[in-house]
């Protein structure tokens, strides 16, 4: 009794625990704990609901959110009311005019008040908390009925499972949102697919949508959907005197709604926040596509009601074409570092939101297959923030017969080997280990920021030196002398020295950086903190056995086998051999294991003068330190630097160890 007593209790902290600790790795950006810490919390929260699973509720708990078998199709889901689409306007003069259609139809003049917000461009959609529980959600579908995606909503880590702490939740509640997926974020899930040798996402919205519709919650708890909610459909017993109230209370409740909402007076401030937003749209890490005017006063709303799907209401105002027409000249073939080929579309240059657009990725022969593209022509193409322009459609009518069907290469057009396509994969690989193309790749990658991070050593010096054969793998970049540099192109006296001294600075890597410029494939930043978290040394890693390897959480066959194939080829084991006779020695993670920063928990306040914030931690990190941004008991060190915060006053009031940068310093030298 006593037992199970604890255990409930326990159940419940670890909920709390993990549910902060989500809180802080996805809404923050800013982790307090580590992976591993994180995953032994949840694996004993999942053993604790399993064995008392008779005596608890676990509808809202965190483990959750890991998924769940695959569904063989999707529900139908119907809406307990239609979830309606928005009419567009494109330019001021549509936005007065909607306005001037309000004062008709309401018949009065006074100035209307609207709740402006960004158009989010995701995926519409609708959640059903019962109890203040989350049920059900659904895709929006035709509007009246879509599909039951509640389980791959579950897994959403900014969709509250349970509303807490509000005694207003109606028993039954329509919430509306929308799923979408940031920049970043996009990006790096593509690049995960295309190192993989998958078919990368054609934009944002395609990846969230695709996120959500996958049968097998697993794989979608694995992609970093977020969510903004923006209306309710339907709230049993409440009601809600406007737009702004109903905002309001969302937030208030727990679910996350966007920052850039703003109620206005009258129209002309929507068309300034129209105005705002364009400029604002660049700097977002998430794409918007437009603006969405919303009539404040739901009473109003009534009486304004709806033609056919869209209410009179609102209005959807889209932001100018990110699009444009041109002509596709010639399709050419790019190299990866991993071999992979990418036929790349150049076009005739076209002006695209302010930036000249002259290349769009095509991706692979199937991207190409499906949307038909042929040399010569006219389609249209896209630019949405900075991701990689794409090209979205061919207009057919305007084929004059003479445009070319193109096919990828059999040969790859660096080195002339045969391409393969192996099986699964939707990418053509060239496989010459000693292609110049491949070879230029892993040379940039090498020396690039998150691996021996070289400063100074661009793509135009790499490719002179390659061309001249001065250096033909990475370790010769440490045999460089003054010599060999002085003849390139643009190459003065204090930029040789310079070059000369980042690459004597970048001879000893903390191990994981090591590992990451390897470039091996599969091998990603994220797999080479694994990596050296288990193996400590780089010899141990070389010697380590695929089962070894196999048996660490996040490392499958497929990475295991990679890694064991990459140290098994001598022109690999060579290279390596190169590099520690020039000097390069990465970090040992032993070596600094038992070092004074073990454990210890450090904050920051004011500004550092020695480095960024960033590199204080990733310092404060490799030490076996944590770096966290809210004081609390535990905080061993608070490092106070120019014009500290509030948190130095609180940090002396808790009798917490304060130190000055120097101080920092200083300890940071004796342990590594
Ligand atoms: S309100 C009738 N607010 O736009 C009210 N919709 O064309 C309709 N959308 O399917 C929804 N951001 O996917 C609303 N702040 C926002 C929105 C938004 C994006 C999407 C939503 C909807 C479509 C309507």
């Amino acid at each position: 009794m006593i037992k199970e007593k604890s255990a409930l209790k326990r159940i419940e902290e670890l909920q709390d625990l993990i549910n902060y600790h989500n809180k802080r790795y996805y809404q923050f950006d800013d982790p307090e704990i580590s992976d591993a810490e994180y995953d032994k919390l949840m694996t004993e929260l999942i053993q604790l609901e399993n064995t008392y699973a008779d005596h608890i509720d676990s509808t809202y708990s965190p483990t959750q959110r890991v998924g769940a078998a695959p569904l063989e199709k999707f529900d139908t889901f119907t809406h307990l009311t239609p979830m309606l689409s928005l009419s567009n306007a494109f330019s001021k003069d549509d936005i007065l005019d909607f306005n001037e259609r309000i004062n008709r139809f309401l018949d009065n003049a006074k100035d209307i008040s609207f709740v402006v917000e960004p158009k989010l461009d995701g995926v519409a959609v609708n959640l059903i908390y019962e109890g203040g529980t989350f049920t059900a959600g659904a895709t929006r579908g035709d509007g009246t009925a879509g599909e039951n995606v509640t389980r791959n909503l579950k897994t959403i880590h900014s969709l509250p499972l349970q509303i807490k702490n509000a005694s207003d939740i109606p028993d039954k509640i329509e919430i509306r949102g929308e799923v979408i997926i940031g920049i970043d974020s996009f990006k790096k899930l593509n690049k995960r697919r295309s190192d993989a040798g998958e078919t990368a996402f054609a934009n944002p919205r395609n990846a969230a949508a695709g996120s959500l519709r996958q049968l097998d919650s697993k794989v979608t708890s694995k992609r970093p959907l977020d969510i903004f909610c923006y209306a309710i459909g339907y709230a049993k017993g409440k009601t809600f005197k406007n737009q702004w109230e109903i905002l309001q209370t969302l937030a208030g409740w727990g679910f996350k709604v966007n920052p850039h909402v703003k109620q206005t007076g009258n129209i002309n401030e929507c068309i300034q926040y129209y105005d705002e937003m364009t400029l604002l749209r660049e700097d977002l890490h998430y794409e918007i596509d437009g603006i969405v005017i919303k009539v404040d006063s739901l009473e109003t709303q009534a009486r304004l009601g709806a033609v056919s799907r869209s209410p009179r209401w609102a209005i959807a105002c889209k932001f100018p074409p990110t699009q444009a027409t041109t002509s596709i000249e010639n399709i050419i073939i790019q190299v990866g570092r991993t071999g992979v080929l990418t036929p790349v579309a150049k076009m005739k240059p076209v002006p695209i939101g302010g930036v000249t657009v002259s290349s769009a990725t095509l991706h692979n022969q199937d991207e190409i297959n499906k949307k038909d593209i042929r040399i010569g022509d006219t389609v249209i193409v896209q630019r949405a923030g900075d991701v990689i322009p794409e090209v979205v459609k061919v207009i057919k009518p305007q084929r004059t017969g003479s445009e070319r069907i193109f096919h990828m290469p059999d040969t790859c057009p660096s080195c002339g080997s045969r391409v393969v396509r192996l099986e699964g994969e939707a990418a053509c690989r060239c496989i010459n280990f000693d292609c110049p193309a491949q070879i230029r790749e892993n040379i940039k990658h090498f020396v690039s920021r998150g691996a021996m991070d070289i400063e100074g050593l661009g793509e135009k010096i790499i490719s002179q030196l390659l061309d001249e054969n001065i250096i033909n793998d990475p370790a010769d970049l440490y045999y460089l002398t003054k010599k060999d540099l002085i003849v390139l192109e643009r190459m003065a006296d204090k930029s040789v020295e310079n070059l000369l001294a980042s690459i004597e600075r970048s001879k000893s890597p903390p191990l994981e950086k090591f590992i990451f410029a390897l470039g091996i494939r599969h091998v990603g930043e994220h797999i080479s903190k694994i990596l050296t978290k288990e193996f400590f040394t780089l010899d141990n890693l070389i010697k380590a056995t695929a089962d070894e390897l196999t048996s660490i959480k996040e490392i499958g066959p497929e990475v295991a086998g990679s890694i064991t194939k990459y140290f098994r080829l001598s022109s690999n084991s060579k290279m390596i051999e190169k590099l520690r006779k020039a000097g390069v020695k990465p970090q040992d993670a032993t070596e600094k294991k038992p070092s004074e920063l073990t454990g210890k928990s450090f904050l920051f306040t004011g500004t550092l003068e020695s480095f960024p914030r960033s590199k204080a931690r990733d310092i404060v990190e490799s030490l076996g330190g944590n770096v966290s941004v809210s004081l609390t008991k535990n905080t061993d060190y608070v490092v106070v630097g120019k014009s500290p915060g509030s948190k130095l006053g609180k940090a002396q009031q808790l009798n917490i160890t304060t130190i000055s940068e120097d101080d920092f310093l200083e300890l940071i030298k004796e342990t590594s």
